[in-house]
This record gives C-alpha cells, structure tokens and sequence, in this order.
C-alpha cells in the first residue's frame, strides 16, 4: 500500500497508479497543545511505501509517524520515499557547536524504515547519513519536458555543482550548449555570481539548478543575464522549495517562467518524478 503525508498527495496518487497498488486513506489530528497525530486507519497488506517531501520540521513528524503505524498495522517490509529530502543541505558543522542536522534526522527516519529512497539530493554522499540503505534517484532526465520551443538555447548551471545537471537537461532538451557561472554565498539569502564569457547575447538562457530556495541564487544569475541582451530566460529545477517571495524575487529578475518537479508540490511542478521513483520501487 502507498500512504502519503500531507506534503506529498499527488505524487503518492501518481506512484499508485504507476505501480497499481491501493493507496491508504490518513487522518490528520492537531491537539490542543500543537501536537500532531498522523494515522492510517485502513492500513493493510505486508508492504508500505510512505511518501513524504520533508518540508517542514511538522513532515518529519508525519514521516515518523506513518512509519510507526504501518508497523503497527502488520506492514513488515516498509520503504520510505523522501522526494525531497528537507535539512540535507545541513550536511556538516559548518561551525563549532552546530548539528550534522542531515545526519540527525537521516537517523531519525532510518529507525522506522528498512529502506530509504530519495530524488536528487544536494550531495548524493547524504546516503551514508541513513543507517538502512537509501538509493539516490536520478530525475533531471525529464526536466528539459515542459520547456517551450528555444532559440538558439544555452543551458546555464548557476556554479560548478548543478553543471551535470544542465548537461542533463541540455541532453533532454536534444539541442543547445552548456555553461556555468562561479558562484559565492555570504548568508542563506546572498550570494555573488561571476559570469563566464558564453556569448549569450540573443539566446534563449535556460537555468539549471537542484534546489530553488529563496531565489537568491537565480535571480543574481539571471541579473548578469539581462545585462548581456539574452533573448527569454526560463529556470528549472528539480526541488521548487520557492520560499517566502522566491517567485517575486524571480518576476523581479525578469525570469520568463519557472518550471519544477512534483517533489515540492507546487504551481510550478509541471515535471512528475512519479515514473522514476515508480522504476525503482518496482526493483523491490
Ligand atoms: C546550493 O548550492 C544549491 O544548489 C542551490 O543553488 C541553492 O540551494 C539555492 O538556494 P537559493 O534559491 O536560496 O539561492
């Protein structure tokens, strides 16, 4: 059976259907004092799949405790699917003093769970943070799907790390060039962007990226693309966290649309991961 915490319903819907397995109906409590309860009434069957996007500290709380009902109702082999992975980007101590929170909540999860299965992670090293094995699943490939018809397209990583990422969509895509910028972050919300020299004066600037969070990081890019007179500029990504006025900041920067996968269930999540996820599980 699949069961779905509140962050994740569509592509759980989208994964049952896929796998042709029922999907179990939850009820959600919230106590007096704030407490939430989570449970799966209608559980049944030897198997759970447990679909959560750990947005919110409140999710995490949903993933634990639908783990713990499944077990509760008779489920013996239980796997949980974390589309996107909420606190892996807190994957060290920066500082002396701080939390591995990564690690700390990895561990939290892999008690209530024989196997973990999540999309384009931050670092695909976040696997060793689990104590039960996790496999890392590939989205990117259908990234390139919804973009409309390019001119002349470059596919831009905004820094080093997101450039296979834009090779992937340029691959998707089926035509274009690819680049990336150098970029430098001071605080969560700034971050500096130095260009390289691709002309792309004229072009459509497709902008790849794993994450947008608060949409520093695409709109610095983009301002160094509007200087150099590009044609339309569109952003992908594949975990659309568009925090607080992410999309503002965006419209702002002159960005043409902004396209995201059903890992954060959002407006802009026009790519399903479900066919990919629904590849693996069915391994299992
Ligand atoms: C970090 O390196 C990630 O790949 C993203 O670039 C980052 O999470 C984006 O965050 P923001 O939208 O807040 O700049």
């Amino acid at each position: 059976m699949i069961v779905s915490a509140s962050t994740s319903q569509s592509l759980a819907a989208a994964l049952a259907a896929t796998l042709d397995e029922p999907l179990a109906s939850t009820a959600h409590t919230r106590f007096p004092d704030g407490e939430l309860q989570v449970s799966v009434p209608d559980f049944e069957g030897e198997r759970a799949v447990v679909v959560c996007s750990t947005t919110t500290s409140d999710a995490h709380i949903e993933a634990l405790q639908i783990q713990d009902a499944v077990r509760e109702a008779g489920a013996r082999e239980v796997h949980t699917v974390l589309p996107y992975f909420g606190y892996a980007r807190q994957d060290r101590a920066f500082e002396p003093g701080q939390p591995v929170s990564a690690r700390a909540v990895a561990r939290a999860l892999s008690t209530g769970t024989d196997h973990v299965l999540t999309v384009n992670p931050h670092e695909p090293s976040i696997r060793e943070c689990f104590d039960v094995p996790c496999t890392v699943v590939d989205a990117a490939g259908r990234l390139a799907d919804p973009l409309p018809a390019l001119t002349d397209p470059v596919f831009v990583a905004p820094d080093a790390g997101a450039r296979d990422l834009a090779d992937t969509v340029k691959d998707g895509y089926g035509e274009g060039t690819v680049d990336h910028f150098e970029k430098t972050r001071h605080s969560s919300t700034e971050v500096d962007i130095e260009p390289h020299k691709a002309d792309v004066t004229g072009r459509d600037v497709v902008l790849v990226d794993d994450i947008i969070a608060t949409g520093s990081t695409m709109a610095e890019a983009v301002s160094h693309l509007h200087d150099r007179e590009v044609n339309r500029v569109f952003v992908t990504c594949v975990h659309p966290v568009l925090a607080g006025t992410a999309r503002i900041r965006l419209a702002r920067a002159g960005v043409d649309a902004v396209y995201g996968t059903d890992t954060i269930e959002r407006a802009e999540s026009t790519v399903s991961v479900a066919p990919a996820v629904a590849e693996v599980l069915s391994t299992f």
